[in-house]
């Protein structure tokens, strides 16, 4: 196949365009189906999305197929490119699954019914999943059936990659990946699950945190007790959990578990005067979110508190009476998940001892602990010199009309570090998503604009590919 015409990209950018009803509506149907992946009760919803995938890419002239796993199916698909590519045969990741959408009464549409609705940066989609991961894979996708539909044929050879256990910690995906290396080999990664720097500024993401989830259960009484008839001679195991929590920083808000920060690379001077230089506002940050005041570990900027520093969050805690009015009980029970984010090159596995042996060392002997690790991620950060990453930053300066900027991202996406250490490959970010646009929170969103960019930004990326 010959280059592609200017006339061909052209007519390629046009569809975007002209087909806004149907690739509306195609980005619908995806935010239609409640794919949450951590709720048992989803289970035909997470079968029914990976079904619409595999019909999506079949219907490009894609070899696709849902591949069972321990936990929720994958879809797979490959699509060989015209018989002369030579550019590098790419892997795009990207997940169908959502995450919870409680608290349900914060939304003002329900969240799997979309909207097109206008916001004060403009029109926007609105769903559970509409940046995080839906919205932002069907830019792909859109890309994709654009090249296909008005440009004579897909301009690259892909492989794609769609999982269902993202938000849960892609717990299945490394055995299915380590079992089917030969198959996923490619030369880059292309993942669209970040977000950009601020509105108008396209970003390429170089380093990612990594996670570690956990829970503990604390067991004090047997049962729960009336808190005047036991009260002041038994252990409350709410009152240890407490205690417990408020021990784990120190009063520069460091992890006080001994040994934690003892990998924590150092971040060059050069690195940290860049990732400080960029076009981000901080007052843009704390209008999003919108708190009395800030805080954070002494010693860093609010940037690198996000990026390029270790956290430890507490992100639920339960027991006891919750209802009505007043409960006079001492509850048997004591419960809390939280979670560390990791930076490189923090182990996870040497950081959950780390953080379960010192636990267990600050608990009182009041008191019996269930610890468990519920998942754990790498954290990543990779060069980006190789020539894919000028394709890259060329399409979203073609999409965006803004040359893209190089950064690092405080959230996790496991697959991204499992691949970089099973294949070598460049991993290419591109994520469309604002950070304000309630990812994982009530009324979901993503910009009309975005949403676009994203397309016409693809569009030029795979025409680009065969060049690099
Ligand atoms: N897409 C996000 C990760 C993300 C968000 C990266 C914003 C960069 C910028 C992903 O879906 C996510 O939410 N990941 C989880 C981790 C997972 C193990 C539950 C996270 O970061 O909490
Ligand atoms: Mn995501
Ligand atoms: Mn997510």
């Amino acid at each position: 196949m010959p280059a592609p015409t200017q006339a061909t990209i052209d007519a390629v950018l046009r569809h975007t365009d002209t087909a806004f009803d149907q690739s509306r509506e195609n980005l619908f149907a995806l935010l239609r189906i409640p794919s949450i992946s951590a709720q048992p009760a989803h289970k035909p919803d997470i079968q029914r999305a990976a079904e619409w995938w595999r019909d999506q890419l079949a219907g490009l002239g894609f070899r696709a197929d849902i591949r069972p796993t321990a936990g929720h199916p994958v879809v797979v698909g490959h699509f060989d490119g015209p018989a002369d590519y030579e550019g590098p045969h790419i892997l795009f990741y990207a997940h169908y699954d959502v995450q919870p959408v409680d608290p349900l009464e914060l939304w003002h549409s329900p969240p799997f019914e979309p909207q097109l609705v206008d916001g004060p940066h403009g029109k926007r989609f609105v769903a559970r999943g509409a940046v995080d991961d839906k919205g932002q894979s069907m830019m792909f996708l859109e890309a994709m059936r654009a090249w296909h539909t008005a440009g004579g044929g897909i301009p690259a050879r892909i492989t794609v990659l769609i999982e269902g256990e993202e938000e849960v910690g892609s717990v299945s995906l490394w055995d299915y990946v380590q079992n089917r290396k030969e198959k996923l080999k490619a030369d880059a990664l292309l993942v669209s699950d970040t977000a950009m720097l601020s509105k108008g500024v396209p970003s390429i993401t170089y380093g990612l945190r990594g996670l570690n989830y956990y829970q503990i259960e604390l067991t004090g009484p047997v049962r729960d007790l009336h808190s005047g008839v036991y009260g002041g001679a038994v252990p409350n195991p709410l009152t240890v959990l407490t205690e417990l929590f408020a021990k784990l920083h120190d009063k520069n808000f460091r992890i006080a578990v001994p040994g934690f920060y003892d990998d924590v690379a150092k971040v060059s001077a050069a690195e940290r005067r860049a990732l400080n230089k960029l076009p981000w506002k901080k007052k843009d940050f704390e209008r999003a979110v919108g708190a009395p005041a800030y805080f954070g570990e002494k010693g860093f900027t609010t940037i690198e508190r996000l990026w390029i520093r270790p956290t430890l969050e507490l992100n639920g805690i339960w027991g006891g009476y919750q209802g009505e009015g007043a409960k006079t009980v001492i509850p048997s029970k004591a419960f809390a998940k939280f979670s560390t984010r990791l930076v490189p090159n923090q182990h996870p596995q040497k950081i959950a001892k780390l953080v379960e042996a010192h636990i267990r060392k600050l608990l009182p002997k009041t008191v019996h602990c269930k610890f468990e690790v519920l998942s754990t991620g790498k954290p990543w950060v990779a060069a980006y010199q190789a020539p894919i990453f000028q394709v890259a930053q060329g399409a979203l300066q073609k999409g965006f009309g803004r040359k893209a900027v190089f950064i690092r991202e405080g959230g996790s996406i496991p697959f991204v570090t499992q691949m970089h250490d099973t294949f070598d490959v460049p991993c290419v970010l591109i994520g469309f998503g604002l950070p304000d646009e309630n990812a994982h929170a009530p009324d979901e969103h993503i910009l009309l604009e975005n949403y676009f960019g994203g397309i016409k930004a693809m569009a030029h990326f795979y025409e680009d590919l065969a060049s690099s």
